[in-house]
């Protein structure tokens, strides 16, 4: 199987674990909503982070039926708050994924509740989930990452940048760790909490998910300024405050101290084709 099909095959994995979860919990709600909640998480989207949080834990040695439902949840957070993030009080964005923004299909008010209803839906499945510590230890590393002291602040800086227009390289770079980074490593490190690691591995994956977190910031700002460089022109990004020599440099760094991590590793065949297919 080519790297193409093996990662089509688990963003179908992911896809379809989603689907029968929310057509089996919520099949009974309001019809508007389930579509809503359907409608958000199952848009597209890379995968990104529940492919991280499986495929580390099965390189560490952990069972993938086990990250599932953990990896399914960080995707519905991660849909959540895109949802919110996309609102008028946000960013105000039509599209998402190349489709209307849930808030454009289903208005405003349906885009808020859509967003809170995916969040809890995503604890209600890790709690159903957590059976032993390294699992209530995954939940903690998620909630942390996800609530005030990470992507929620995250954004509240961002909003402040937006609204001041004052921001530095160190601002910037907290901004990053806190809105994309924290996410981003919650998910590597609960694959890593799943397969029950020792102290060592989880320092690696901790280096990982930093390095990794990083050169993906970067590689979306500079796609930002392909694909829309009116809008780039206004947010502060690693591209447009470093230029894009130093901006491309940081992102060869950052990439390729992730990829040796991962060189250390048995079984990180399929992650370092997905490293290779973002970063190449
Ligand atoms: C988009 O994340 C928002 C950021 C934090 C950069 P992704 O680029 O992972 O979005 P999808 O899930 O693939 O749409
Ligand atoms: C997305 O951030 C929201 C979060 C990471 C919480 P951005 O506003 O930077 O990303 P896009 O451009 O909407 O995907
Ligand atoms: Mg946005």
């Amino acid at each position: 199987m080519n790297f193409k099909e093996a990662y089509s095959k688990k963003i179908e994995l992911i896809d379809n674990y989603i689907t029968i979860h929310l057509d089996s919990k919520y099949g009974e709600v309001s019809p508007e909503l389930a579509e809503a909640m359907k409608y958000s998480v199952l848009n597209g989207g890379k995968r990104l982070r529940s492919i991280l949080c499986i495929e580390i834990c099965q390189m560490l040695g952990g069972s993938v039926a086990r990250a599932l439902p953990f990896a399914a949840a960080i995707e519905m957070i991660h849909a959540y708050s895109l949802v919110h993030d996309d609102l008028p009080a946000m960013d105000n964005s039509d599209m998402r994924r190349g489709m209307p923004s849930c808030h454009k299909k289903y208005g405003e008010a349906m885009g808020i509740l859509c967003g809170d209803a995916l969040l809890n839906a995503a604890y209600e499945l890790i709690s159903e989930s957590c059976e032993d510590a390294s699992t209530v230890e995954a939940l903690f590393c998620i909630a942390s990452a996800a609530g005030a002291q990470g992507m929620i602040d995250g954004q509240v800086i961002d909003l402040n940048v937006a609204a001041t227009n004052e921001c530095d390289l160190k601002l910037l770079t907290k901004l990053i760790e806190l809105k994309t980074m924290a996410l981003i490593r919650a998910s590597i490190l609960t694959g890593a909490c799943i397969a029950n690691c020792d102290e060592k591995i989880m320092g690696d994956m901790n280096e990982f998910a930093y390095h990794l977190g990083l050169a993906f910031q970067v590689r979306d700002d500079f796609e930002d300024i392909d694909e829309d460089s009116a809008e780039c022109g206004d947010s502060p990004n690693f591209v447009n405050f470093l230029g894009a020599s130093k901006a491309k440099e940081m992102l060869e760094t950052h990439a390729s101290s992730s990829a040796n991590i991962l060189k250390k590793y048995e079984n990180s065949e399929f992650l370092s084709q997905l490293h290779s297919f973002l970063f190449d």
